[in-house]
Protein backbone atom coordinates (compact mmCIF):
# COMPACT_ATOMS: atom_id res chain seq x y z
CA UNK A 1 0.00 0.00 0.00
CA UNK A 2 0.94 3.43 -0.24
CA UNK A 3 2.20 5.65 2.45
CA UNK A 4 0.12 9.19 2.38
CA UNK A 5 1.14 12.21 5.03
CA UNK A 6 -2.29 15.21 5.13
CA UNK A 7 -1.79 18.19 6.96
CA UNK A 8 -4.91 19.11 8.37
CA UNK A 9 -6.25 15.82 8.63
CA UNK A 10 -8.35 16.46 11.17
CA UNK A 11 -10.94 18.47 9.92
CA UNK A 12 -12.42 20.26 6.46
CA UNK A 13 -10.78 18.90 3.38
CA UNK A 14 -8.20 17.99 5.03
CA UNK A 15 -10.36 15.21 6.70
CA UNK A 16 -12.44 14.74 3.11
CA UNK A 17 -8.59 13.41 1.85
CA UNK A 18 -7.79 11.20 4.50
CA UNK A 19 -10.54 9.79 4.48
CA UNK A 20 -10.34 9.45 0.69
CA UNK A 21 -6.92 7.93 0.49
CA UNK A 22 -7.57 5.55 3.35
CA UNK A 23 -10.77 4.42 1.26
CA UNK A 24 -8.54 3.39 -2.20
CA UNK A 25 -6.33 1.11 0.68
CA UNK A 26 -3.64 3.42 1.36
CA UNK A 27 -1.73 3.72 4.68
CA UNK A 28 -2.33 7.47 5.91
CA UNK A 29 -0.54 9.33 8.03
CA UNK A 30 -2.59 12.37 9.40
CA UNK A 31 -0.84 15.63 10.75
CA UNK A 32 -2.54 18.74 12.37
CA UNK A 33 -2.64 20.86 15.76
CA UNK A 34 -5.80 19.52 16.70
CA UNK A 35 -6.49 16.19 17.88
CA UNK A 36 -7.76 13.67 14.57
CA UNK A 37 -10.74 12.10 16.18
CA UNK A 38 -12.42 9.02 14.96
CA UNK A 39 -8.74 8.40 13.54
CA UNK A 40 -9.75 5.17 12.76
CA UNK A 41 -11.38 5.73 9.64
CA UNK A 42 -9.07 8.80 8.31
CA UNK A 43 -5.44 7.81 9.55
CA UNK A 44 -3.53 4.93 10.66
CA UNK A 45 -1.34 7.22 12.05
CA UNK A 46 -1.37 11.11 13.39
CA UNK A 47 1.19 13.46 14.19
CA UNK A 48 0.11 16.35 16.44
CA UNK A 49 2.32 19.37 15.34
CA UNK A 50 1.87 22.98 14.84
CA UNK A 51 2.98 24.18 11.62
CA UNK A 52 2.96 28.00 12.45
CA UNK A 53 6.22 27.19 14.38
CA UNK A 54 9.57 25.93 13.41
CA UNK A 55 9.33 23.42 16.48
CA UNK A 56 6.54 22.49 14.55
CA UNK A 57 7.41 21.98 11.30
CA UNK A 58 10.96 20.31 12.19
CA UNK A 59 8.57 17.66 14.57
CA UNK A 60 6.44 17.04 11.43
CA UNK A 61 9.78 15.75 9.49
CA UNK A 62 11.38 13.63 11.89
CA UNK A 63 8.06 12.34 13.15
CA UNK A 64 7.01 11.77 9.31
CA UNK A 65 10.33 9.97 9.00
CA UNK A 66 9.86 7.75 11.74
CA UNK A 67 5.97 6.62 11.02
CA UNK A 68 6.86 6.51 7.11
CA UNK A 69 10.09 4.44 7.57
CA UNK A 70 12.42 6.78 6.30
CA UNK A 71 9.86 7.11 3.08
CA UNK A 72 6.53 8.52 1.20
CA UNK A 73 4.25 7.90 -1.23
CA UNK A 74 2.43 11.16 -1.41
CA UNK A 75 2.31 14.37 0.94
CA UNK A 76 -0.84 16.87 0.42
CA UNK A 77 -0.62 20.27 2.40
CA UNK A 78 -3.51 20.87 3.31
CA UNK A 79 -3.67 22.33 6.97
CA UNK A 80 -4.83 26.09 7.02
CA UNK A 81 -6.16 28.91 8.74
CA UNK A 82 -9.05 31.33 7.47
CA UNK A 83 -8.03 34.10 10.04
CA UNK A 84 -6.67 37.67 8.09
CA UNK A 85 -3.77 38.25 10.40
CA UNK A 86 -0.25 37.10 10.81
CA UNK A 87 -1.03 33.71 11.51
CA UNK A 88 -2.31 33.13 7.92
CA UNK A 89 1.24 33.89 6.65
CA UNK A 90 3.22 31.33 9.07
CA UNK A 91 0.94 28.30 8.79
CA UNK A 92 -0.42 28.97 5.08
CA UNK A 93 2.90 30.25 4.02
CA UNK A 94 5.76 28.85 5.90
CA UNK A 95 3.95 25.97 7.07
CA UNK A 96 2.65 24.65 3.90
CA UNK A 97 6.05 25.17 1.95
CA UNK A 98 8.25 23.87 5.18
CA UNK A 99 5.48 20.43 5.01
CA UNK A 100 6.97 20.08 1.14
CA UNK A 101 10.20 20.95 1.50
CA UNK A 102 10.79 19.07 4.56
CA UNK A 103 8.71 16.28 3.46
CA UNK A 104 10.44 15.76 -0.09
CA UNK A 105 13.59 13.58 0.83
CA UNK A 106 11.38 10.73 1.87
CA UNK A 107 9.49 11.47 -1.06
CA UNK A 108 12.15 11.21 -3.33
CA UNK A 109 12.62 7.82 -1.32
CA UNK A 110 9.36 6.89 -2.40
CA UNK A 111 7.42 4.92 -4.81
CA UNK A 112 5.33 7.04 -7.43
CA UNK A 113 5.67 9.57 -5.18
CA UNK A 114 3.45 13.29 -5.58
CA UNK A 115 2.96 16.29 -3.44
CA UNK A 116 0.16 18.65 -3.50
CA UNK A 117 -0.48 22.17 -2.05
CA UNK A 118 -3.88 23.58 -0.82
CA UNK A 119 -3.72 26.89 -2.21
CA UNK A 120 -6.80 28.79 -2.55
CA UNK A 121 -8.66 30.72 -5.08
CA UNK A 122 -8.08 34.12 -3.05
CA UNK A 123 -4.44 32.97 -4.73
CA UNK A 124 -5.51 35.40 -7.90
CA UNK A 125 -7.05 38.02 -5.71
CA UNK A 126 -5.40 41.19 -5.14
CA UNK A 127 -2.16 40.57 -2.55
CA UNK A 128 0.54 42.29 -1.08
CA UNK A 129 3.84 42.06 -3.26
CA UNK A 130 6.03 42.68 0.62
CA UNK A 131 4.65 39.83 1.92
CA UNK A 132 4.45 37.64 -1.26
CA UNK A 133 8.61 38.94 -1.38
CA UNK A 134 8.99 37.77 1.88
CA UNK A 135 7.76 34.48 1.92
CA UNK A 136 9.56 33.52 -1.09
CA UNK A 137 13.00 34.86 0.55
CA UNK A 138 12.13 32.61 3.30
CA UNK A 139 12.22 35.62 5.56
CA UNK A 140 9.20 34.66 8.13
CA UNK A 141 10.04 37.62 10.19
CA UNK A 142 9.82 39.97 7.52
CA UNK A 143 6.75 38.18 6.03
CA UNK A 144 5.16 38.33 9.26
CA UNK A 145 5.98 42.11 9.71
CA UNK A 146 4.68 42.96 6.11
CA UNK A 147 1.31 41.04 7.18
CA UNK A 148 1.01 43.21 10.28
CA UNK A 149 1.60 46.32 8.35
CA UNK A 150 -1.02 45.20 5.96
CA UNK A 151 -3.41 44.90 8.82
CA UNK A 152 -2.31 48.33 10.43
CA UNK A 153 -3.45 49.79 7.58
CA UNK A 154 -7.11 47.96 6.93
CA UNK A 155 -5.54 45.39 4.74
CA UNK A 156 -5.89 42.28 6.80
CA UNK A 157 -7.06 40.60 3.94
CA UNK A 158 -4.41 40.70 1.85
CA UNK A 159 -2.78 38.51 4.29
CA UNK A 160 -4.40 35.12 3.20
CA UNK A 161 -4.53 35.60 -0.17
CA UNK A 162 -0.46 36.73 -0.43
CA UNK A 163 0.70 33.66 1.63
CA UNK A 164 -1.90 31.37 -0.97
CA UNK A 165 -0.28 33.42 -3.32
CA UNK A 166 3.64 33.25 -2.19
CA UNK A 167 2.75 29.04 -2.12
CA UNK A 168 1.33 28.86 -5.64
CA UNK A 169 4.50 30.46 -6.71
CA UNK A 170 6.84 28.52 -4.82
CA UNK A 171 5.32 25.45 -6.18
CA UNK A 172 5.68 26.58 -9.90
CA UNK A 173 8.82 27.62 -9.26
CA UNK A 174 9.92 24.46 -7.03
CA UNK A 175 8.04 21.82 -9.50
CA UNK A 176 10.03 21.86 -12.42
CA UNK A 177 13.73 22.00 -10.48
CA UNK A 178 15.69 18.77 -10.35
CA UNK A 179 14.70 18.00 -6.31
CA UNK A 180 10.87 17.69 -7.97
CA UNK A 181 10.55 17.39 -11.71
CA UNK A 182 14.28 15.88 -12.11
CA UNK A 183 13.34 13.15 -8.72
CA UNK A 184 10.03 12.27 -10.69
CA UNK A 185 7.82 13.50 -8.32
CA UNK A 186 4.82 15.73 -9.83
CA UNK A 187 4.01 18.66 -7.30
CA UNK A 188 0.52 20.82 -8.12
CA UNK A 189 -1.62 22.87 -6.45
CA UNK A 190 -5.06 23.13 -6.01
CA UNK A 191 -7.30 26.18 -5.47
CA UNK A 192 -10.55 25.71 -4.14
CA UNK A 193 -13.52 28.48 -4.13
CA UNK A 194 -15.60 28.06 -1.38
CA UNK A 195 -15.74 24.89 0.83
CA UNK A 196 -18.18 24.52 3.30
CA UNK A 197 -15.68 23.94 6.46
CA UNK A 198 -15.63 24.95 9.92
CA UNK A 199 -13.17 27.53 8.08
CA UNK A 200 -15.68 28.80 5.91
CA UNK A 201 -18.08 28.98 8.23
CA UNK A 202 -18.05 32.69 9.51
CA UNK A 203 -18.44 33.40 5.96
CA UNK A 204 -21.63 32.16 5.57
CA UNK A 205 -23.01 32.53 8.64
CA UNK A 206 -23.61 35.77 8.43
CA UNK A 207 -26.36 37.14 6.13
CA UNK A 208 -24.39 40.17 4.86
CA UNK A 209 -21.00 38.26 4.66
CA UNK A 210 -22.68 35.62 2.79
CA UNK A 211 -23.79 37.77 0.21
CA UNK A 212 -20.52 39.56 0.15
CA UNK A 213 -18.90 35.99 -0.97
CA UNK A 214 -21.44 35.36 -2.93
CA UNK A 215 -20.48 38.52 -5.26
CA UNK A 216 -16.31 37.76 -4.69
CA UNK A 217 -16.66 34.10 -5.48
CA UNK A 218 -19.40 33.24 -8.02
CA UNK A 219 -19.73 29.66 -8.72
CA UNK A 220 -22.20 29.13 -11.25
CA UNK A 221 -21.20 25.62 -11.47
CA UNK A 222 -23.13 23.60 -8.56
CA UNK A 223 -22.44 26.22 -6.01
CA UNK A 224 -20.22 26.28 -2.63
CA UNK A 225 -18.23 22.55 -2.18
CA UNK A 226 -18.62 19.71 0.00
CA UNK A 227 -15.09 18.73 1.50
CA UNK A 228 -15.87 15.50 -0.37
CA UNK A 229 -15.89 17.04 -3.70
CA UNK A 230 -12.61 18.41 -3.19
CA UNK A 231 -10.96 15.36 -2.69
CA UNK A 232 -11.32 13.58 -5.74
CA UNK A 233 -8.84 15.66 -7.60
CA UNK A 234 -6.57 15.19 -4.77
CA UNK A 235 -6.55 11.59 -5.22
CA UNK A 236 -6.09 11.84 -8.69
CA UNK A 237 -2.91 14.02 -8.58
CA UNK A 238 -1.39 11.98 -5.86
CA UNK A 239 -2.07 8.84 -7.56
CA UNK A 240 0.72 6.60 -9.85
CA UNK A 241 -1.76 7.44 -12.93
CA UNK A 242 -0.88 11.25 -12.73
CA UNK A 243 2.22 11.55 -14.39
CA UNK A 244 2.66 14.53 -16.32
CA UNK A 245 0.41 16.89 -14.37
CA UNK A 246 3.10 19.32 -12.26
CA UNK A 247 3.54 22.80 -11.19
CA UNK A 248 -0.36 23.37 -12.41
CA UNK A 249 -3.01 25.11 -9.97
CA UNK A 250 -5.93 23.55 -10.26
CA UNK A 251 -8.68 25.56 -9.65
CA UNK A 252 -11.76 23.57 -7.91
CA UNK A 253 -13.82 26.51 -8.21
CA UNK A 254 -17.50 25.74 -9.86
CA UNK A 255 -16.09 28.34 -12.78
CA UNK A 256 -15.40 30.89 -9.82
CA UNK A 257 -11.59 31.67 -11.46
CA UNK A 258 -13.36 31.42 -15.42
CA UNK A 259 -15.65 34.30 -14.02
CA UNK A 260 -13.37 36.74 -12.43
CA UNK A 261 -10.71 36.64 -14.56
CA UNK A 262 -12.37 35.90 -18.13
CA UNK A 263 -11.65 33.36 -21.02
CA UNK A 264 -7.85 34.46 -21.12
CA UNK A 265 -7.27 34.11 -17.43
P1 LIG B 1 -10.63 23.52 8.43
O1 LIG B 1 -10.53 24.57 9.45
O2 LIG B 1 -11.83 22.66 8.40
O3 LIG B 1 -9.34 22.58 8.47
C1 LIG B 1 -8.05 23.10 8.60
C2 LIG B 1 -7.23 22.17 9.45
O4 LIG B 1 -5.90 22.72 9.56
C3 LIG B 1 -7.78 22.02 10.87
O5 LIG B 1 -7.90 20.67 11.23
C4 LIG B 1 -6.76 22.76 11.71
O6 LIG B 1 -6.61 22.24 13.03
C5 LIG B 1 -5.49 22.59 10.89
N1 LIG B 1 -4.51 23.60 11.28
C6 LIG B 1 -4.74 24.92 11.46
N2 LIG B 1 -3.66 25.53 11.94
C7 LIG B 1 -2.70 24.58 12.05
C8 LIG B 1 -1.36 24.59 12.50
N3 LIG B 1 -0.81 25.71 12.97
N4 LIG B 1 -0.66 23.43 12.48
C9 LIG B 1 -1.25 22.29 12.05
N5 LIG B 1 -2.51 22.22 11.62
C10 LIG B 1 -3.23 23.34 11.62
O7 LIG B 1 -10.47 24.30 7.05
P2 LIG B 1 -10.57 23.81 5.52
O8 LIG B 1 -11.57 24.68 4.89
O9 LIG B 1 -10.68 22.36 5.41
O10 LIG B 1 -9.16 24.29 4.99
C11 LIG B 1 -8.16 23.42 4.48
C12 LIG B 1 -7.31 24.20 3.49
O11 LIG B 1 -8.10 24.61 2.41
C13 LIG B 1 -6.70 25.48 4.09
O12 LIG B 1 -5.36 25.60 3.66
C14 LIG B 1 -7.58 26.56 3.50
O13 LIG B 1 -6.88 27.79 3.40
C15 LIG B 1 -7.90 25.97 2.16
N6 LIG B 1 -9.06 26.54 1.49
C16 LIG B 1 -10.31 26.47 2.10
C17 LIG B 1 -11.39 27.03 1.47
C18 LIG B 1 -12.76 27.02 2.08
O14 LIG B 1 -13.66 27.69 1.57
N7 LIG B 1 -13.01 26.26 3.14
C19 LIG B 1 -11.26 27.68 0.16
C20 LIG B 1 -9.94 27.66 -0.39
C21 LIG B 1 -8.89 27.11 0.27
Amino acid sequence: ARTCLVTGAASGIGRAVARRLAARGDRVIGADIADIKNAGDTADAVIQADLATPEGRALLVEAAAELGGGRLDAVVACAGVGVFDPAAVRVNGFGAIATLAGLRPLLAAGRDPRAVAVASLAAVHETDPAIVAAVLADDEEAAVAASQAAVDRGEARLVYASAKRALVRWVRRAAVTDAWAGAGIPLNAIAPGIVRTPLSRPLLEDPELHALTDASVPMPLHGYADPAQIAPLIDHLTSPENTHVTGQVVFVDGGADAVLRGEEG
